[in-house]
């Protein structure tokens, strides 16, 4: 059985409400709460993507009472890693001094730890590996233009952080069934970060560096896939909806996820949310939650939850698991 033994999340400490960024830019509370549910954010002041994963990783290793030798496995889910090269998984692989773990990371934006969830599930399954630790962390207020108020207001900064383990009771639960999908030709509606090209042949400047996003668009893709892949996944797993008793989803908009409550036909009550104190931290979102919900005793044990994740690429995608 494959299993979540352990969640841990860090948060930077500056947190910024929406009166704070109506002092520096042209916003409202009223706008930013009323079209979004985000009332505040954390980002980092000191804080660096390494550290608060770090923070995470050491808190879900501790729960799952397993030591960082055991790992066999790092994946870090980022796109707004400290540095290019080396990887975020690799720089928490040495912070914590987990020497057997093989370390990398995956970058499928705001889909990312659901999608390195589900890549480290297959590898336990095929019995490779026993011990993964699995990252979502972010530092995406270096990549936002401050001077654009349609996306800078949405997102935050933070990182989470689960183990997941390949356990010998078979009694019950785990992970069920995962579905994931990708969409290239739609990438345009939400991109960031040309680099620039600097070679003894070419020149070519870096035109486009901040978050870019058609908000109507991405939010047009969210409530149409959504519901669509976790009504999959749940089948797959072989359960109705009304098994499930939480639908732990990427945390960009509460009005996307009334939306996907009503079209599944789920009380919203089985929808919880963080993005009211977090915003959207991207690959962070699904793994703070999941801690959060988690440390405060919401979820019991043979509860089942889904996991859902949708962003840039465009990627989406949910998984299945009983706790
Ligand atoms: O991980 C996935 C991340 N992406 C998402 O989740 C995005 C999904 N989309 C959305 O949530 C919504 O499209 C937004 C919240 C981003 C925007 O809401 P909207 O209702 O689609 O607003 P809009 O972009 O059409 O803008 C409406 C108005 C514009 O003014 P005019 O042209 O009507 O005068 C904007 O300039 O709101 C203005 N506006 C703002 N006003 C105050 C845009 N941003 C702000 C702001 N404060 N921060």
């Amino acid at each position: 059985m494959i299993k979540i033994c352990g969640t841990g999340s860090a948060l930077p400490k500056k947190r910024v409400t929406n009166d704070d960024l109506a002092q520096i830019m042209d916003t409202s509370d009223e706008w930013i709460s009323s079209r979004t549910g985000i009332r505040a954010r954390h980002l980092a002041v000191e804080e660096t993507t390494t550290g608060l994963s770090v923070a995470a990783a050491r808190q879900a290793l501790a729960e799952a009472g397993i030591q960082p030798e055991e790992l066999d496995l790092i994946i870090a889910a980022t796109l707004s890693a400290d540095h290019v090269l080396p990887t975020l998984a690799c720089e928490v692989q040495a912070a914590i001094g987990a020497a057997r773990a093989v370390a990398f990371d995956l970058h499928a934006a705001c889909s990312g730890f659901l999608f390195a969830l589900n890549t480290a599930a297959v590898y336990l399954r095929g019995g490779v590996y026993k011990n993964a630790l699995i990252i979502g962390a972010e530092t995406l207020s270096k990549m936002l233009d401050w001077t654009d108020r349609g996306t800078c207001v949405l997102f935050g900064d933070g990182a989470g952080a689960a183990v997941l383990r390949e356990l010998p009771d078979e009694t019950a639960g785990g992970f069920k069934a995962f579905v994931q999908y990708s969409d290239g030709t739609r990438g345009g509606v939400l991109s960031c970060g040309d680099r620039p090209l600097v070679n003894p042949y070419a020149t070519h400047e870096a035109e486009h560096r901040y978050v870019e996003m058609d908000g109507q668009a991405v939010y047009r893709f969210a409530v149409g896939t959504v519901p669509r892949v976790i009504t999959e996944a749940v089948e797959r797993a072989g359960l109705t909806l009304s098994d499930i008793d939480h639908f732990v989803l990427h945390q960009a908009n509460s009005r996307i996820i009334q939306s996907v409550a009503k079209r599944l036909g789920q009380p919203v009550d089985k929808f919880p949310m963080n993005l009211q104190e977090c915003g959207n931290i991207s690959a962070a979102s699904i793994p703070i939650l999941l801690d959060s919900l988690n440390k405060n005793g919401m979820i019991r044990k043979n509860e089942h939850i889904v996991l859902a994740g949708f962003g840039a690429g465009l990627t989406w995608g949910a998984a299945v698991i009983q706790w």
